[in-house]
């Protein structure tokens, strides 16, 4: 499936190559799917590891930015309407998606504290994305998070939430300011520092060898009275926040104060009620009223409210594993199942396991990462 997802050739005289998420519905590189699969990618051929992500950095301007989504190959038809750019022809969107490229790079090709172009990358979401002097990073958009109509977003961002009908004038909105996050804030918000964005930014920076953000992400997004994480948004507000997986994801954090990884696993993770039916984890709470296995609304597409995906099951099982819980290798065994039952989906329904969504979706392969855990990076 990964080499028939695979897509390369030259746009302008530059290379690339990369693996489209879903050749029908996602024929584009997506920044996360595209590490996601440089990851799986080096279990078979660790050259097309590099090559993907070294695509990717390649799209980044001279000031690092990377978008969500990169064009190399002409957009088709209708669905340019719906991406993120700020001119027609740009190669790529101007919104982001979850900074894990050093990450990536560190797990699958090398070391990227030899790389510039990576620490650049970095510094840029650093220079335009910490819009408080945190050291955290905010979103300005619900798919900038990957999470796109997740209904932790639903108070934040009301009736232009990803897939309702008021999203547009969001997007419309967000073009006119160029994607940046200051002018949101100083046009009145709301802007988002996301539990998930910022552990994959964490990571990163962990793997740029920097001072680990570990500290901050915990003082300033745990909520020790629920033992979980919550996003903060600006301006602030009474704002209701569903539990979701998100807010479990620091478990990827390899310094998480392992007090706060029990409580994560222990009185959520593997609670019957809340994120261990029979294929965990579900994307929201099963507590959650907003928890659903109907993907549409209206007629539109809604992502990321209640079904299992693949990227959250091994970023949680990653804390489960290194816990040492031997529910790591049920989460594993199961989501196997899964994969092995319904072939390689987008996403899966969390009490059947029966596939869902997009067919020979690549970060699906991220299940390899749950059942041979043992495969060492790959070098240089
Ligand atoms: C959906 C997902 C997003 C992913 C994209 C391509 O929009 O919500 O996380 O990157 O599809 O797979």
């Amino acid at each position: 499936m990964l080499e028939q997802n695979w897509r390369e050739g030259d746009a302008g005289g530059r290379r690339y190559a990369y693996t489209c998420p879903s050749p029908d519905r996602y024929p584009y590189q997506w920044y996360w799917d595209s590490c996601f699969a440089a990851i799986a990618w080096r279990r078979f051929d660790p050259s097309r590891s590099r090559a993907e992500l070294e695509s990717l950095l390649s799209a980044a301007r001279p000031d690092g930015f990377i978008g969500h989504t990169i064009f190399w190959e002409p957009l088709r038809g209708a669905r340019s309407v719906f991406y993120n750019r700020v001119a027609p022809g740009d190669l790529m969107t101007a919104s982001i998606q979850p900074p894990l490229l050093a990450w990536a790079w560190q797990i699958a090709v090398g070391d990227p504290r030899e790389v510039p172009a990576l620490a650049r990358h970095q510094d840029w979401l650093a220079a335009n994305r910490d819009v408080d002097g945190s050291g955290l990073i905010w979103i300005v958009q619900p798919d900038e998070s990957g999470l796109d109509a997740s209904p932790k977003f639903d108070a934040v961002w009301g009736w232009q939430a990803q897939g309702l009908p008021g999203f547009p004038l969001l997007v419309r909105r967000n073009r006119r300011l160029g994607y940046d996050a200051r002018r949101v804030l100083a046009k009145g918000g709301p802007v988002v520092c996301e539990v998930v964005t910022n552990v994959l930014y964490a990571l990163s920076q962990l793997a740029l060898g920097r001072p680990s953000l570990t500290p901050t992400l915990v003082e300033r997004l745990y909520d020790e009275q629920r033992g979980l994480f919550r996003d903060l948004v600006l301006p602030a507000g009474e704002r209701p926040q569903p539990v979701t997986w998100a807010a479990l994801a620091p478990l990827a954090l390899p310094d998480l104060p392992e007090t706060i990884g029990r409580r994560l696993i222990e009185e959520h993770l593997l609670d019957p009620e809340r994120f261990w039916p029979a294929f965990p984890p579900p994307s929201v709470s099963l507590e959650e009223p907003a928890f659903t296995l109907n993907e549409t609304h209206l007629g539109l597409r809604r992502y990321w409210r209640g079904p299992t995906w693949v990227n959250a099951a091994w970023l949680l099982w990653l804390g489960l594993s290194r816990l040492g819980y031997p529910q790591a290798n049920e989460l594993a065994r199961r989501m196997a199942t899964a994969v092995l039952g319904a072939g390689l989906r987008e996403y899966y329904d969390s009490r059947t396991g029966a596939g869902m969504g997009a067919r020979d979706f690549a970060w699906s392969t991220l299940v390899l990462e749950l059942v041979e855990p043992d495969r060492p990076a790959a070098v240089g």
